[in-house]
């Protein structure tokens, strides 16, 4: 199978690459400097000269924060770009993956979100990334959208490597106790789309690693295995004090049975530290 990745530069992007190439599959890998999901003209005319079979569109405007004062650049990237890639995409009659985030959610519910909940984004990047998912579906009817959360990887800036560099300079860091969702690590991710590309399981996926914490069970446990002797001390979010709102509860499951379910988010922090002791 050809698949073509977009954003390949990113932390999932880079990860999705590795996927696919391990499976044999041809990977056509663009970075932003290669191809510009923006750029109409440009995402047909790739798309046209590649004629893969499947498209993962990992480009995206992840600045959560940033984005609070940017619905517009927001807005650019992850759903008007991601209809771009869709219907793209449906032209050559290659499939598309859209990531997605459990931030679509208010995080209202005390029980897991599985695909039939009805979403509503507290943040202006969970309303475009919405948006995104609405308009990759409706430009494409062999699209899976998926919907995973709190993610880290080796290629991208991510809560562990930040509790690793406070870790190494401070005593105590401070975490917030109040979010509770899944921790998932890019490289199960990355195996997962993959994976959904050898069946049909179109529509709507929520895939993200089993288990639940909070940032700051997550940040202990980051610290208990990497044997990093720092105190973690929890706040909450209100105290924190982020432009963006969080959902405080957002922790994904699937009711499908034709998903990919991925191992514990204990697990994805293991293997990510042991990658990063090798890449040492
Ligand atoms: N990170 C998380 O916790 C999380 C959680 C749930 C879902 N997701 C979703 O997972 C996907 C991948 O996220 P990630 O964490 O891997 O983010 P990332 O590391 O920021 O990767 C996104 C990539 O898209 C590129 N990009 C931005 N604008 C572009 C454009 N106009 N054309 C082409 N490429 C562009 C970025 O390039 P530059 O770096 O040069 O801007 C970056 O390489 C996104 O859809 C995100 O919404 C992420």
């Amino acid at each position: 199978m050809k698949v073509l990745v977009t954003g390949a530069g990113g932390m999932l992007g880079t990860d999705v690459v590795r996927a696919a190439r391990l499976v044999n599959h041809e990977v056509v890998a663009l970075a932003r400097a290669d191809l510009d999901v923006t750029d109409e003209p440009a995402v047909r005319e790739a798309l046209e000269a590649e004629r893969p079979d499947a498209v993962i569109n990992c480009a995206a405007y992840t600045a959560v924060d940033a984005a609070e004062d940017d619905l517009e650049g927001a807005m650019l990237v992850n759903a008007e770009a991601a209809r771009i890639v869709s219907a793209a995409a449906a032209s050559v009659g290659a499939r598309v993956v859209y990531p997605s985030t459990d931030y679509v959610f208010d995080g209202s519910k005390s029980e897991p979100y599985v695909e039939s909940d009805s979403p509503r984004p507290l943040s202006v990047y969970g309303q475009s990334k919405l948006a995104g998912e609405r308009e990759t579906a409706a430009a494409n009817p062999t699209h899976y959208v998926v919907r995973s959360s709190w993610l880290f990887g080796a290629a991208g800036r991510n809560f562990v490597e930040t509790m690793l560099a406070l870790g190494t300079d401070h005593r105590e860091v401070l975490v917030v106790r109040d979010q509770v969702g899944c921790p998932t690590w890019t490289g199960h991710l990355a195996e997962a789309l993959v994976r959904l590309l050898d069946g049909e399981a179109y529509g709507l996926h929520h895939i993200a690693a089993d288990g639940e914490c909070s940032w700051y069970e997550f940040a202990q446990r980051i610290f208990e295995q990497a044997g990093v002797d720092c105190r973690v001390m929890s706040c909450t979010s209100d105290e924190f004090g982020r432009p963006a709102p969080r959902p405080p509860y957002s922790v994904l499951r699937s009711e499908r049975e034709d998903t990919v379910f991925l191992p514990h988010w204990r697990d994805g922090l293991s293997s990510y530290l042991s990658g990063r002791m090798v890449a040492a």
